[in-house]
């Protein structure tokens, strides 16, 4: 696994210091709130799981799958929802946790979607964005790296399936996805 990875983008300790920093900034803000974090599985789920343990405030947390229609393409799509929250929002803040914004579609779409539910605020932490990919302006309230335009596997993120477990992020070799 690690043979087919080409650079380390960001190391354990740079994504345990960012989560710190992250984690502190959210229970500042929420503090006193009804703070609701949703994960976008797959991607996000690891992200997630170390987030929530910097943030020193009481919280609920659940999850959604997603996945947008017409991706590539220069409308945006609405998105499809594969597995839906399990609460009704209406007393929460809610907190979406992402793995990367690319497009923003996807993210553009959901943050639609939970805000036709009435939820007291809809906001979005992401760990990483590719600036240069960017379809749709996404408001990001926190953000971890800026990320080249390059694939990046690892800490959630994955190519078909794996590398999700690599503790850092980084950058898979092209002749892997050629
Ligand atoms: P978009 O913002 O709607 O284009 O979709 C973003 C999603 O695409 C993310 O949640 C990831 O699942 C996936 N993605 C985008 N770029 C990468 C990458 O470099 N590595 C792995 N997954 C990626
Ligand atoms: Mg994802």
């Amino acid at each position: 696994m690690l043979n087919d990875i080409k650079e380390v983008l960001i190391s354990e300790q740079q994504l345990n210091q960012k989560l710190s920093e992250m984690g502190k900034q959210i229970s500042e803000d929420y503090k006193g709130k009804n703070l609701l974090v949703i994960s976008i599985l797959k991607g996000a789920a690891v992200f997630m799981s170390d987030l929530i343990r910097h943030i020193t405030i009481p919280l609920q947390i659940d999850f959604m799958v997603a996945s947008s229609y017409g991706k590539g393409s220069t409308t945006s799509g609405s998105v499809k929802i594969i597995k839906d929250l399990d609460i009704d929002v209406r007393d929460y803040e809610i907190l979406i946790v992402e793995d990367i914004l690319d497009s923003g579609i996807t993210l553009s779409n959901l943050i639609k979607v939970l805000q036709s539910r009435n939820p007291k605020s809809v906001k979005v932490c992401a760990l990483l964005s590719k600036p240069s990919r960017k379809q749709v302006e996404v408001p990001l309230e926190y953000e971890g790296f800026e990320v080249p335009d390059e694939f990046v596997v690892g800490y959630g993120l994955d190519y078909a399936e794996y590398y999700r477990n690599l503790p850092f992020i980084g950058i898979l070799k092209e002749e892997i996805y050629s």
